[in-house]
C-alpha cells in the first residue's frame, strides 16, 4: 500500500506537510500519517501482535481486541527519510519485531522497551527505483524485490554477507562544526588526511533505510554521531538503530553508539536517541577507536 502511494505520490494528494509536528517536534509530512495509519491498520487486527509503537504516535498503540492478541511486539518508523519524499528520492519503512515479555492481555510499554539483541525479526522496505523488502528473523538477512506486475515480493539475494570493509562513509559533514574532535579526525581520516589507509567515498542520500542499503550491499560506515545540538545523535534506537544493527549484524557487520553496541543498550522510553555508527565491521571499529583515543572516556 506505502510502495503504491510513494509511486503515485504526484498524482494523488499526498505531498507536503499536514501542518502539526509528531511526538518529536518534527513537522509531519502527509505521507508519513498516511504511511502511520497504514501499518497501523495492516496489523491492528491480525492477531498476531499486542501492541504497537510508531514513530508517529506518542504512545503505544494498541491493537484490536476482537481479534485477539499476539505474542509479538511491532515497532516501526512507518516513513524514514522525510525530507527526501516531495523531492523523489529515496524513502522507506523499518520495523523491529520482538516477543513479548507479559503472559498475556494487552501488551504494554513495558513489552516494547526490549534491548535490541531480543528482537525475533527486523526489517525495511526501501521505495527507491526498485521497492525492495530485507529483513531477518536471525538466519542470515534476505533481500527481496517487489514485482508490481503480480504484486509480490520476490527473493533475489538469499542469505547476504557486508564486506568487512567498505568503500563509502556516510554522515551529514555540514554538522562538522558541532563535532567532538574525535569524529572530526575519523572524517579526515576518511578523506585520505595524513594516511591514504582509510580513503573512502562520501555518500549521503539523507534517508537512513537508503544510505544504510547501499552501504549493505557496497560496503561502508553510516555515522549520526551526537554533537552540540543534539548530544544524543537524532536517530531514534527502537525503530531506526536496533532493527537496522539487527540486520547488520546479521550480515556479518556492526553497530554501536560510539561504544555500546546497539544490540545491548537497554531502552528507557519509546522514542529515546541514540548516536548511530553502522555498516562494515573493520570501518565501526576503526570508528570506535579512533574516537576513543581522541575523545577519551565519557565524562
Ligand atoms: P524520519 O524521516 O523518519 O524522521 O528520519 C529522518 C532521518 C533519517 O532518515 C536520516 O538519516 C536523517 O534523518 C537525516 O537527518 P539530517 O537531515 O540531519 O542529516
Ligand atoms: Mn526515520
Ligand atoms: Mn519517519
Amino acid at each position: 500500500m506505502i510502495s503504491g502511494l510513494v509511486r503515485r505520490a504526484g498524482l494523488v494528494d499526498v505531498l507536503g506537510a499536514v501542518g502539526q509536528t509528531n511526538v518529536q517536534g518534527e513537522e509531519q509530512q502527509k505521507l508519513d500519517v498516511i504511511a502511520d495509519e497504514a501499518m497501523k491498520g495492516a496489523f491492528a487486527r491480525t492477531g498476531r501482535i499486542c501492541v504497537m509503537g510508531s514513530e508517529e504516535d506518542e504512545d503505544p498503540i494498541p491493537v484490536d481486541e476482537a481479534y485477539g492478541y499476539g505474542k509479538y511486539t511491532l515497532l516501526f518508523d512507518p516513513l524514514d527519510g522525510s525530507s527526501n519524499i516531495d523531492v523523489n528520492v529515496s524513502i522507506g519503512t523499518i520495523f523491529s519485531i520482538h516477543r513479548r515479555k507479559t503472559s498475556d492481555g494487552a501488551g504494554t510499554l513495558s513489552d516494547l522497551l526490549q534491548p535490541g539483541r531480543d528482537q525475533v525479526a527486523a526489517g525495511y522496505v526501501v521505495y527507491g527505483s526498485s521497492t525492495v523488502l530485507v529483513y531477518t528473523a536471525g538466519f542470515g538477512v534476505h533481500v527481496f524485490t517487489l514485482d508490481p506486475t503480480i504484486g509480490e515480493y520476490r527473493l533475489c539475494h538469499h542469505d547476504i554477507k557486508t564486506p568487512e570493509v567498505g568503500k563509502y562513509y556516510s554522515v551529514n559533514e555540514s554538522y562538522y562544526s558541532r563535532w567532538s574532535n574525535g569524529y572530526r579526525e575519523v572524517v579526515r581520516a576518511f578523506k585520505g588526511d595524513g594516511t591514504k589507509d582509510h580513503r573512502k567515498n562520501a555518500r549521503y542520500i539523507g534517508s537512513l533505510v537508503a544510505d544504510f542499503h547501499r552501504n549493505l550491499l557496497s560496503g561502508g560506515v553510516f555515522m549520526y554521531p551526537a554533537d552540540s545540538r543534539s548530544p544524543q545523535g537524532k536517530l531514534r534506537l527502537l525503530y531506526e538503530a536496533a532493527p537496522l544493527a539487527f540486520v547488520a549484524q546479521q550480515a556479518g557487520g556492526a553497530a554501536s553508539d560510539g561504544r555500546t553496541p546497539i544490540l545491548e543498550i537497554e531502552p528507557a522510553g519509546l522514542h529515546q536517541r541514540t548516536p548511530l555508527l553502522i555498516g562494515s565491521k573493520d570501518d565501526v571499529a576503526f570508528v570506535e577507536e579512533t574516537v576513543a583515543r581522541v575523545d577519551g572516556a565519557p565524562t
